[in-house]
């Protein structure tokens, strides 16, 4: 049987930044984002006893990076289903890859849903949910609705995300400036294990729910200026701490900094405009439905911005009818 699902990516507000334990992907701490209406895979999955061996084609290709890491999913899939067919998956993104958009959150948390199901599981969106973290950790946070919140637990079994407010419960949108396509060096999973030598981790960390407390405040208020400034403040700590890590992390680009400075001066001028990275070059930059067309405008005009993606909240992952093959 052929499944197929669509899943977003999503932005982190509170960043998952550090791993308790790598294997599992427990993350350091707690942390919330939105998922993004505009930044999907599909996915298309299919187990069949005449395959003699996993095939993936990504973007209509075969890559060994990509493929790796989906087989380890395909076998957790089966362990879980109890079966050994081989697997067909033809995935496609709508939007880069690797350059910080987050498309290992979308791509495993699409590959999770439409694999259990392809294998003959029927999965509660919480077991859906550990199932995408042990791909990519913040592929947990891609299955539920809207904005969610992935609790940091201390076992696989406590570890997954929910949902803290349905996708149409504030009218967000994320402005992303695309500003280079090439690829990051260091992937992210490399890069969990270095938070640690970064000597402001340790602060970072016995500050997090305090801020974690603060945001959930902040979205429950829908208080746009306060949530801004703790979103931005929050990326350039996460940006300090990878910087600051041996060896450095450093994701900016010249086109990074412009558009980060560009956001500061429309905010002077009385914008509410505000902006967060992930690891990548690319500039999240966030506001509110009413300024939105005037916010993407804007950021058009910026000659260093290749490419302009508009995003409001979005459900989780989700099956589909139509298949890629
Ligand atoms: O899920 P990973 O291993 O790709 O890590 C994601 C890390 C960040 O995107 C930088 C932060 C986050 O919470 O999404």
């Amino acid at each position: 049987m052929k499944v197929t699902a669509v899943a977003p990516s999503n932005i982190a507000f509170i960043k998952y930044w550090g791993v308790i334990d790598d294997m599992l992907r427990l993350p350091a701490n707690t942390n919330i984002s939105m998922n993004l209406s505009n930044l999907l895979t599909t996915t298309t999955v299919e187990f069949n006893s005449s395959f003699k061996e996993d095939e993936i084609l990504f973007n209509g290709k075969k890559e060994e990076n990509v493929s790796s890491r989906a087989i380890a999913q395909l076998n957790r899939i089966r362990k879980l289903a109890n079966i050994s067919e081989k697997a067909k998956v033809v995935t496609e993104n709508n939007f880069p890859t690797s350059t910080g958009l987050s498309s290992s959150a979308s791509g495993f948390a699409a590959l999770s849903d439409a694999g259990a199901k392809a294998a003959g599981l029927n999965l509660s969106e919480k077991e859906l949910s550990i199932l995408a973290r042990l791909g990519s950790g913040s592929a947990c946070r891609s299955i539920p609705d809207g904005i969610t919140e992935w609790k940091e637990g201390n076992s696989s079994e406590t570890s997954y995300a929910v949902s803290l407010y349905p996708h149409d419960y504030w009218d967000l949108v994320d402005v992303v400036a695309v500003v280079s396509v090439s690829k990051k060096d260091i992937n992210t999973s490399e890069g969990h294990k270095l938070a640690n030598t970064s000597p402001f981790f340790a602060t970072r960390l016995s500050l997090i729910n305090k801020k974690v407390e603060l945001l959930k405040k902040y979205l429950q208020e829908k208080n746009f200026t306060a949530f801004g400034e703790l979103i931005e403040a929050e990326a350039l700590e996460f940006h300090a701490i990878l910087i600051t890590s041996t060896p450095s992390l450093l994701y900016w680009f010249p086109q990074t900094i412009r558009v980060m400075k560009q956001v500061k001066k429309w905010r002077s001028e009385g914008l509410a405009v505000y902006f967060t990275i992930n690891t990548g070059q690319d500039v999240h930059v966030l506001c509110q439905k009413k300024d939105a067309e005037k916010v993407a405008k804007f950021v058009e005009e910026i000659d260093e911005v290749q490419q302009v993606i508009i995003n409001t909240s979005a459900q989780g992952a989700r099956l589909v009818a139509a298949h890629l093959f």
